[in-house]
């Protein structure tokens, strides 16, 4: 299959890129290069373009088969940069790539969506796809929408698939360390000490980025009629943990580091536990690899290979996506609309 990824270069991409073209597809990828730069370790060489997915037509969309649309202003720190960016590229953004593929003649259409759509669940109670969505912030909110409107373009031989991820965490050669285990493990790897951001009550589903693109690669192959119009939620359900268990498996790995609180600290209203069977019972043979157990033996190792340090962490903030936005546009690099002033500034 001829298949173009949007945001091959980012945190999930270089990971997703490499596995479908393993695979044997022929990939291809576009994305603005916002993170470029950033690299921990090797990154893959994949075929691409740069471009803005808001300005991607027909034209560019024609000759693939699918699309799996991971380019995104990424998380809800973000979101709150300028709430109306988020919506113009995760929302309108991607209903405008939507409705381009479709007009392409794009058969399938995977959209990264999130669990996090389902936001302040209120209960201990398992959430499947079918359960109220209660987005609390501008990130969230843009994906719930998108997938309204995307949904609605289904038929004539197009169709979309969403992918409701759980959070991601591992190894990725464009490393993020503003994903809650990521995270936990750099604290522990700089400072000595796991530094819990509210009082660890939430609920947060994991998945690791190799089996999200493993599954990913399960739904590109899967007959069109499992799919099409069909929204799964992405992970597996050993895999919800509360964020403070999460601590305390980053605490018996690395045994040596106390679990701490930031000072101030309250309850996350972004709780959610989630049922994951629609996946595992319409794709039986699938296996999630990963715990978080593995996961941070993974990680720690990672960062004491390639050195992490305190200042690329917390001062520099090259792994955290809002400070390196915040970064391009205090230098003028990205406008306002998070447009490149010229493209060799971004180089
Ligand atoms: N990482 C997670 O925990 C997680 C969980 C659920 C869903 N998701 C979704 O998965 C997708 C990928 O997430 P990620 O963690 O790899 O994020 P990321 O920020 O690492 O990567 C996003 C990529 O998209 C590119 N991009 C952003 N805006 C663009 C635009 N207008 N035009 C072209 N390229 C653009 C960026 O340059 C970057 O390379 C996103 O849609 C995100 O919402 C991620």
């Amino acid at each position: 299959m001829r298949i173009l990824v949007t945001g091959h270069h980012g945190y999930i991409g270089s990971v997703l890129a490499p596995t479908l073209r393993e695979a044997g597809h022929d990939v291809v990828g576009v994305d603005t290069f916002f993170y470029r730069g950033c690299d921990f370790g090797t990154a893959p060489d994949i075929p691409s373009l740069e471009a803005d997915v808001r300005d991607l037509g027909p034209r560019d969309l024609e000759g693939f088969d699918a699309v799996v649309h991971l380019a995104a202003l990424s998380n809800d720190p973000v979101g709150d940069l300028d709430p109306e960016l988020t919506y113009e590229i995760n929302l309108r953004g991607s209903v405008s790539l939507a409705r381009a593929a479709k007009a392409a003649g794009v058969r399938r259409f995977v959209f990264a969506s999130s669990c996090s759509m389902y936001g302040a669940s209120g209960s201990d109670a398992l959430l499947d796809e079918s359960a109220p969505l209660r987005p609390l912030t501008p990130y969230a909110e843009s994906k719930v929408r998108a997938e309204k409107e995307v949904v609605a373009l289904a038929g004539e031989g197009f169709a979309p698939v969403f992918m409701r991820n759980a959070t991601v965490y591992g190894v990725s050669p464009r490393l993020r360390l503003d994903v809650v285990l990521n995270n936990l493990v750099a604290w522990a790897h700089t400072t000595g000490a796991i530094r819990l951001q509210s009082d660890g009550s939430a609920w947060r589903p994991l998945v690791h980025v190799r089996d999200l693109s493993r599954a990913t690669l399960v739904l590109l192959d899967a007959p069109l009629e499992l799919v099409t119009g069909q929204a799964f939620n992405i992970g597996s359900p050993e895999q919800n943990y509360r964020i403070r268990e999460l601590a305390e498996i980053v605490h018996d790995c690395l045994p040596e580091c106390e679990v701490t609180f930031a000072g101030g600290v309250s309850p996350d209203p972004r709780s959610y536990r989630v049922r994951f069977s629609k996946f595992a019972e319409t794709f039986p043979e699938f296996r999630f690899e990963w715990t978080a157990e593995r996961g941070v033996k993974e990680l720690a190792r990672a960062y004491e290979e390639l050195g992490l340090t305190l200042e690329e962490f917390d001062v520099t903030g090259r792994f955290t996506r809002l400070a390196q936005l915040r970064r391009l546009l205090d230098t003028g690099a990205l406008d306002r609309d998070l447009r490149w002033r010229s493209r060799s500034d971004g180089s």
